[in-house]
C-alpha cells in the first residue's frame, strides 16, 4: 500500500514505477499507473507485482505528470478491477488512495445511485463524487474539496483532472503522505524512500490539508482554503541504504546488519562523560509517571514484552504491554499518572495511531519509539525515542526487534541511573558485547541453515517453547517462522503447552526450546522431554552458562538481561532459511504489509 505521483518536465513513467517498486516492501498485491499528456489519461494496471505492471505498461507511453499505486487489498479482492488508479464514469478524474472510507456505503447511496461502479472499491466512490459534484456546477478543485468533508475514515489521496492538466491535487486523513520539491518536478509519496533518486526536500502534509501540486510548487491549504506555509526539510535517508547490495534478500542483510545496529545505538545514545542517556523530556516523562503503558503491534509487541522485564528489574517501574488494536475497547483501568509508550518500527501503523488520538484526548503524556523521524507517531507523540536502525525493506522485522530491545534496555537503564539504584552490571560494556555475540551468531549461517532442513523442510506446523523471558522471544521466533515460511507455528510458554496443545504433537513435530534463564532452565528442559517422549523432534538452544554436555546449540555469552538480542538471531536465521527452501517469496512474503495503515 503506497502511493508515489510527479509532475515536472521529465517522463513520468519510470519514475513512477521505480517509485513503486521501492513501495513494495511495504506490502500490496496489484499494482498500477496513471500517465497524463497532451491527449488526456491513460491507465494500465494489474494484480500482482510490479514486474507484472511492467508488462503491462505501453512501451510508448508518455506523460510528464502521472499517479502510481500499490494496493494491499482491504475491501474488494486483489484483481484488475479493484487495483487503481481508479476512473469516474466520464474518464475525467483519476484517483489513486490508501486507507479506509468508513462511509462509502452510506456515500454512495446518498450520491452514486445512477451511477454505474467498475470495482468493489471504496476508493472508486471518492473519485464518482468528485465529478458529481462538477457536474452540478463546481470547479474541480472545490468538488475535492466538498468530497474530502463527506469522508470518514483514513485516507492519502492524489487525483488528476483532464480538463486542468498541470496538477495533481493531494489531501491525507490519518494515512501517510508527503510532497516533495525536485529540481526537476515535484513528487507526492507515501515514503520520501519511493522518490530520493528526485530530490530529498520533503514537506509534510497534515490531517484535513489540501495541497494543489504543480511542477513549480505546492500550494498547501487547510480543508476550508485557508493557505498554510510549511518549511520543507531535508530527508536524512542514505539511496545505499536501500540497496540490496551483494544480499541475495533484504531480510539476511539486515539480519546481518543487527551488530552494527547495536552499535550505532549505544554511540547515539552516550553523554559526553560516557554514559547511557536518553534525551531529559523523556527522562522526566518516565520520572513522572506511575505505571507505563505499551502499545505495540506484531514484532513490536513483542520487543515490547521484553521491555516490560527492563524496565520493572532495571527501573522498578511498573509496566503494561497492550496490543494496540485491542487496547481502546479493553482499556484497562488506567493509574493515576500513566505514560504511554508506543512502539512502532514505522511509525504509521493505524492501530497504534488510533489509541495515541484517544490517550492525547484524555490528556495523557506520549511516547514514541521508532525507526522513522518524521513518522506520524513519532510527530504527534510528545516524545520520541529513535531507534536509528537504518531503513528496514523486508517486510519480516529483525533488526528494528533488536533495535527495538536495545533502546528499551537503554531507557530501562537511564531512568534506574536517575533513580540512584545500583546496577550490578555494566550496561554500557554488556551491549558491547551483545554486538560481538551477534556477530558470532551471524557466521554460523551454515548451522542455522542445517537446522532449517533438519526440522522444517516437510513439516506442516512447528512449536517454539521458553520460560521467563525466553517465552517473549520464542513469541517472536514463531512469528518470524510464519510471516515468510507458511509454516504454522506458536510460540509458547514452556509449562502451558502441556495444557492442551501438546494434543498436537505427532512423530517428527519440530519443538524448539530456547533456554537463557537460570531459574527456569530445569523446568524447560523437562518439558523438552515431554513432547520428546511423545514423539516431537526437539532442538534445545541454549545459553552460555546454561549449556550441558551434549547441547548443541550454546549461544555465545551474553549477561542474561540483554540475552533476547543474542537468543532471536538463531531464530531469525533459522525461518530464513526454512522459507528460502520451501521457495516463499522471503522479502514480500503473502498478504502481509510492512506499514499496515489500516486499522
Ligand atoms: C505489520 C508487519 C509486522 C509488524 C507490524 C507492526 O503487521 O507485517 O511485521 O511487526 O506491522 O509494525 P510497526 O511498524 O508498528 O512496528
Amino acid at each position: 500500500c503506497g502511493i508515489v505521483g510527479y509532475i515536472g518536465s521529465e517522463q513520468a513513467k519510470e519514475i513512477l514505477l521505480k517509485g513503486l517498486e521501492r513501495l513494495e516492501y511495504r506490502g500490496y498485491d496489484s499494482a498500477g499507473i496513471a500517465l497524463m499528456d497532451a491527449n488526456g489519461v491513460k491507465v494500465y494496471k494489474e494484480k500482482g507485482r510490479i514486474e507484472a505492471l511492467r508488462g503491462v505498461v505501453a512501451d510508448d507511453a508518455v506523460g510528464a505528470t502521472g499517479i502510481g499505486h500499490t494496493r494491499w487489498a482491504t475491501h474488494g479482492v486483489p484483481s484488475h478491477a479493484n487495483a487503481h488508479p481508479h476512473q469516474s464514469e466520464s474518464g475525467r478524474f483519476t484517483l489513486v488512495h490508501n486507507g479506509v472510507i468508513e462511509n462509502y456505503q452510506e456515500l454512495k447511496t446518498e450520491h452514486l445511485m445512477d451511477v454505474g461502479m467498475t470495482s468493489d472499491t471504496d476508493t472508486e466512490i471518492i473519485v464518482q463524487i468528485v465529478e458529481q459534484f462538477t457536474k452540478q456546477g463546481l470547479e474541480a478543485e472545490e468538488a475535492f474539496r466538498k468530497t474530502l468533508g463527506l469522508l470518514k475514515g483514513s485516507f492519502a489521496l492524489a487525483l488528476l483532472d483532464n480538463e486542468t492538466p498541470g496538477r495533481i491535487l493531494v489531501a491525507k486523513q490519518k494515512s501517510p503522505l508527503l510532497v516533495g520539491l525536485g529540481e526537476h518536478g515535484n513528487v507526492v509519496a507515501s515514503d520520501a524512500m519511493a522518490t530520493l533518486a528526485l530530490t530529498d526536500q520533503y514537506v509534510e502534509i497534515m490531517d484535513g490539508e489540501v495541497v494543489v501540486l504543480t511542477e513549480n510548487a505546492a500550494h498547501i491549504s487547510a480543508l476550508d482554503g485557508t493557505p498554510v506555509s510549511r518549511e520543507p526539510y531535508t530527508a536524512e535517508l542514505d539511496a545505499a541504504d536501500i540497496e540490496k547490495g551483494t544480499y541475495p534478500h533484504f531480510m539476511l542483510k539486515e539480519i546481518d546488519e543487527q551488530p552494527l545496529v547495536m552499535r550505532r545505538i549505544i554511540q547515539q545514545y552516550k553523554d559526553e562523560s560516557g554514559k547511557l542517556k536518553v534525551d531529559e523530556g523523556v527522562r522526566q516523562a518516565v520520572k513522572a509517571a506511575d505505571r507505563l503503558y505499551i502499545i505495540a503491534c506484531g514484532t513490536s509487541w513483542h520487543a515490547g514484552l521484553v521491555g516490560k522485564q527492563f524496565l520493572e528489574t532495571i527501573a522498578g517501574v511498573p509496566t503494561e504491554v497492550h496490543i494496540a488494536s485491542e487496547f481502546s475497547y479493553n482499556m484497562p483501568l488506567l493509574s493515576e499518572r500513566p505514560l504511554f509508550v508506543f512502539i512502532s518500527q514505522s511509525g504509521e501503523t493505524a492501530d497504534c495511531r488510533s489509541v495515541l488520538v484517544d490517550v492525547k484526548q484524555l490528556g495523557h503524556p506520549t511516547l514514541t519509539i521508532t525507526n522513522s523521524p518524521g513518522s506520524t507517531l513519532s510527530r504527534e507523540a510528545d516524545h520520541t525515542l529513535l531507534l536509528h536502525a537504518g531503513p528496514e525493506i523486508a517486510v519480516a522485522s529483525t533488526k528494528a526487534y533488536t533495535a527495538q530491545i536495545a533502546v528499551l534496555s537503554i531507557l530501562s537503564v537511564d531512568v534506574a541511573n536517575g533513580k540512584g539504584r545500583t546496577l550490578t552490571f555494566d550496561p554500557l560494556q554488556e551491549l558491547a558485547i551483545v554486538a560481538n555475540a551477534m556477530e558470532v551468531l551471524c557466521a554460523q549461517k551454515d548451522d542455522y541453515e542445517q537446522i532449517a532442513r533438519d526440522y522444517l523442510s516437510e513439516t506442516r506446523n512447528a512449536f517454539f517453547i521458553g520460560r521467563a523471558v525466553d517465552y517473549y522471544v520464542v513469541m517472536e521466533a514463531a512469528l518470524k517462522l510464519k510471516e515468510i515460511s507458511y509454516i504454522q507455528a506458536e510460540g509458547f510458554a514452556g509449562g502451558e503447552l502441556k495444557h492442551g496443545t501438546i494434543a498436537l504433537i505427532e512423530d517428527g513435530t519440530p519443538v524448539f526450546g530456547l533456554i537463557t534463564q537460570e531459574h527456569v532452565a530445569g523446568h524447560l528442559r523437562g518439558n523438552l522431554q515431554e513432547v520428546a517422549a511423545r514423539g516431537a523432534n526437539t532442538c534445545a538452544i541454549v545459553s552460555h552458562d546454561q549449556a550441558r554436555p551434549g547441547d548443541q546449540h550454546v549461544l555465545p555469552e551474553v549477561h542474561p538481561h540483554f540475552s533476547p538480542l543474542a537468543s532471536v538471531i538463531p531464530f531469525q536465521l533459522i525461518a530464513y532459511y526454512a522459507a528460502l527452501h520451501r521457495g516463499c517469496d522471503v522479502d514480500k512474503p503473502r498478504n502481509l504489509a510492512k506499514s499496515v495503515t489500516v486499522e
